[in-house]
This record gives C-alpha cells, sequence and structure tokens, in this order.
C-alpha cells in the first residue's frame, strides 16, 4: 500500500477501503506521511466526497489515533453534548447542569474559543479559580458524585484529528460532509460518552450555513454515532445572529447563570430547554424529549439547576459566589456604546461579524498559542426585529485595551443591519434528527 495510489484511487472518484483509510490516518498521525500528500489526499477527498462507509472508518480510525475515555466506572447512561460552533453560544453551561441535575451524568471535554467562535472552556476559566485540567481519576470521581463535570479536551483525544484539522484549515478543506463529520465523531467516540446530543448550526455564523446542508451533516452524525453503538441525536438551529445578548466569557457566564435563574433571554432559554431536554432522553430518564423537556424546565424553575451549576463551579475549584455576585468576575475597564443611525426593525445582527468583533476587543483569539481577555465582549441591546428609533443603543463593547474596544466596535456596527420593514424571523430549532430511533 501507498500513498500515491490511495491519492490516485480518490483523485479518480474511486472508494477508498478500511484498510487504506488506516493506513493513511496512521501514517500521517505517526509522521511517516508528508503534508503534501496528505493535503492533496484531503482535496481529493474534499471535490469527490466520500460514502458513508468510508466516512465511518475514517472516523473509526481517527477516535483510534488517540487515546479511549473510559467512563464504565460511573454508574448511568452518560450523555455528552456538543455544539458545531457558534457565537454566544453559552447553552452547556444551562443544558449540562439542567440534564444533571434530572439525574444525568455528564463528562464532558470542550473546546477553547478560535477564531470568531467562542469555547466552553475559556468562558468557563473566567470564574475566578475554576480548573479545567483535571487527573483523569479525578474527573470521574466528580462525575460520579456531583453529576458533572467539564474540563479542557487534550491533545491525547482523536491524535490525528488535532493534525488533520490543521492541515484543513490551510489547504481550504474545511467544509466537507465527511471531513466534518469524521473529525467531530471521532473526538466525541472517543470521550466515551453514551449518547450524544448534538447542536447543529447553520446559517451566517456557521459552517453550514444552508439549512439543508446543516440538516445533512446532522444526519450523517446521527448516523455514524448509531452505528458507532452510541444513542445520538442532532438539533438544527440558528445562527444567523448571535444566542442570546451577550457575546465574549465573563459576560457569557452571568448570562449564563440570568438563564439558570429564570430571567435568560428568551432565545437562550429556548434552546437551552431544548438540549437539556434531549440529553435527559438520551439519557434514559424521559420517555420522550417532550417529557425530557418538561422534566429540564421543572429543574430551571425550582432552581435545581442553578443549584447544580453553583455545586459544580464549587467542585472544580471555583468561586460559586460569581454565579450570583458578579463582580467576582472579571471586569472591563473600558466600554464603548453604539447607536442606530435611523428608524426601523433591526433586519439582521450577522453572527460571524459580532464574533469577528468580540474577537477583536480581546475576547477571543487568532492562534491557538493567543491569551484571551476573560472580561471582554459585548452586550447586545437590540436583535433581528426589534424596532429601534434614530440614536438608540445597539450595543455595547467591553475590554481592557482601549484601541481593541474600539475595533470591536467599529466591526459590531457593521453587523447591524436596519430594514424598514419588520423581517421575517426564522425559528430558532429548525429540526430535530435522530429521537425517533432512540
Ligand atoms: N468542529 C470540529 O471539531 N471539526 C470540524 O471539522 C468542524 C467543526
Amino acid at each position: 500500500m501507498n500513498m500515491y495510489d490511495i491519492i490516485y484511487t480518490k483523485r479518480e472518484g474511486g472508494a477508498l477501503s478500511r484498510e487504506e483509510i488506516e493506513y493513511f490516518v496512521k501514517g500521517y498521525t505517526e509522521g511517516s506521511i508528508p503534508d503534501y500528500q496528505a493535503s492533496a489526499l484531503l482535496m481529493a477527498i474534499f471535490l469527490q466526497k466520500m460514502s458513508k462507509e468510508e466516512t465511518f472508518w475514517l472516523t473509526d480510525a481517527m477516535m483510534r489515533s488517540g487515546d479511549l475515555v473510559d467512563l464504565s466506572s460511573v454508574p448511568g447512561v452518560k450523555v455528552d453534548k456538543h455544539s458545531t460552533g457558534g457565537v454566544g453560544d453559552k447553552t452547556t453551561l444551562i443544558a449540562a447542569p439542567l440534564a444533571a441535575s434530572c439525574g444525568v451524568p455528564v463528562a464532558k471535554m470542550s473546546g477553547r474559543g478560535l477564531g470568531f467562535t467562542g469555547g466552553t472552556v475559556d468562558k468557563l476559566e473566567s470564574i475566578p479559580g475554576f480548573r479545567t485540567a483535571m487527573e483523569p481519576e479525578d474527573f470521574l470521581e466528580q462525575v460520579r458524585r456531583v453529576g458533572m463535570a467539564v474540563i479542557g479536551q487534550t491533545a491525547h483525544i482523536a491524535a490525528a484529528d488535532k493534525k488533520i484539522y490543521a492541515l484543513r484549515d490551510v489547504t481550504a478543506t474545511v467544509e466537507n460532509l465527511s471531513l466534518i463529520t469524521s473529525s467531530i465523531m471521532s473526538k466525541k467516540l472517543a470521550s466515551g460518552s453514551d449518547a450524544i446530543v448534538l447542536d447543529v448550526k447553520c446559517g451566517k455564523g456557521a459552517f453550514m450555513e444552508e439549512p439543508e446542508s446543516a440538516a445533512e451533516l446532522a444526519q450523517w452524525m446521527v448516523e455514524l454515532g448509531t452505528k458507532a453503538g452510541r444513542k445520538t441525536i442532532a438539533a438544527v438551529t440558528d445562527m444567523d445572529q448571535p444566542l442570546g445578548r451577550a457575546v465574549g466569557n465573563s459576560l457569557e457566564v452571568m448570562e449564563a447563570a440570568d438563564t439558570l435563574k429564570g430571567c435568560g433571554p428568551a432565545d437562550i432559554t429556548e434552546l437551552s430547554l431544548k438540549l437539556a431536554g434531549l440529553m435527559i432522553f438520551a439519557g434514559g430518564l424521559a420517555g420522550t424529549a417532550e417529557e425530557g423537556e418538561r422534566m429540564a424546565v421543572r429543574a430551571l424553575e425550582s432552581g435545581a439547576g442553578f443549584g447544580k451549576f453553583c455545586e459544580f463551579i464549587g467542585a472544580q475549584g471555583g468561586d460559586s459566589r460569581a454565579a450570583s455576585d458578579y463582580s467576582l468576575l472579571p471586569q472591563a475597564e473600558y466600554a464603548r456604546e453604539i447607536y442606530a443611525e435611523k428608524d426601523g426593525f433591526i433586519g439582521g445582527v450577522e453572527a460571524r461579524r459580532i464574533g469577528l468583533a468580540s474577537q477583536h476587543t480581546g475576547a477571543g483569539r487568532e492562534k491557538k498559542e493567543d491569551g484571551v481577555d476573560l472580561a471582554a465582549g459585548i452586550l447586545l441591546n437590540k436583535k433581528k426585529g426589534d424596532p429601534v428609533k434614530k440614536g438608540e443603543l445597539l450595543a455595547t463593547f467591553f475590554g481592557n485595551d482601549p484601541e481593541k474596544v474600539k475595533k470591536g466596535a467599529a466591526e459590531g456596527a457593521a453587523a447591524f443591519s436596519i430594514s424598514r420593514t419588520r423581517p421575517e424571523t426564522e425559528p430558532l430549532i429548525r429540526q430535530v434528527i435522530g429521537a425517533e430511533v432512540l
């Protein structure tokens, strides 16, 4: 077997065998296959596509290229939740405690923010004292004792994905169904949960802009997860505009805490309850997704979800008083406001641009090695469809570097459009795939 033949087969539109796919994944991870041959194969896959069967073997090989987490010492059906990436997406901070307070064990590995999307690990690290690195035994012990733990993803999980993703990023081969499916699912399968709830984003702030392509991605991931023996459900949800009103690390922790106290924005509350309901259902604690959602609503209304959030923060070394006293969270030194230039309705708030603006304020990073300003970010005062008067506040930009805040505000202003008539608003949750087969 050699790489030339593998590249040639795919270039000509042929199907790769399980052995050929394993040869590539193993060789590239170990360093015996050079970047130029891996790049050529990725481009051939991008252009000629892979079948579901090839995608399954690619995912399987990538999953086995690193450590496999063993959660068998934790009783119950362990449920993971994953979002394909968004702006203002703090749903893990809300849905996971709601599901955990209903008895679903959540053992989650999360990422850091990169580019215009945020990451749960950065958000949690804005809580004073919170630790996102933990010994595996302590991680398992916390899930058994508290019902949930969230740690940073280690390089040892699906090691091939780290190398392949970095290469896709610089060879324009990211937006491919098989490559995205294998990248996400190899990490999820290696992380060891019995059930996986996926939030597949569509819209201007997502990899898949069209609802049809997001639904196809969701369908592929659900089929693959199911074939791999995990209960898998996917919700296809809107990412045309940011979720909620807060974008940026400590600002999003405040909004998550508000939501768990029952006073969060409507969109973030709706999506978090839906995802928590799916987690409860996938965990076998509710007979239907609707019953799961009703349990999540009760956990929200009774304060059990908020209580679990505080317990979880404390268990990971964080100061849980920060969930009530926001002055304990990082505060920005500078703020800058932007205002509407005319009367009308907010026609749209482009998620990608708000994500970029937040990155400019210092809340996000350009390169993996960069640090972040945990207090930086944006508070949106208007969202799509809201009526607006000339001179009214659209958004406030925060940070500790005045130049960065200014740059963020300039980018953020371009994210808003104002129309004369109220625009049509799309449903936040477009489709749920996979629940019917559980
Ligand atoms: N997230 C991932 O982890 N991988 C992709 O390919 C896309 C989104």
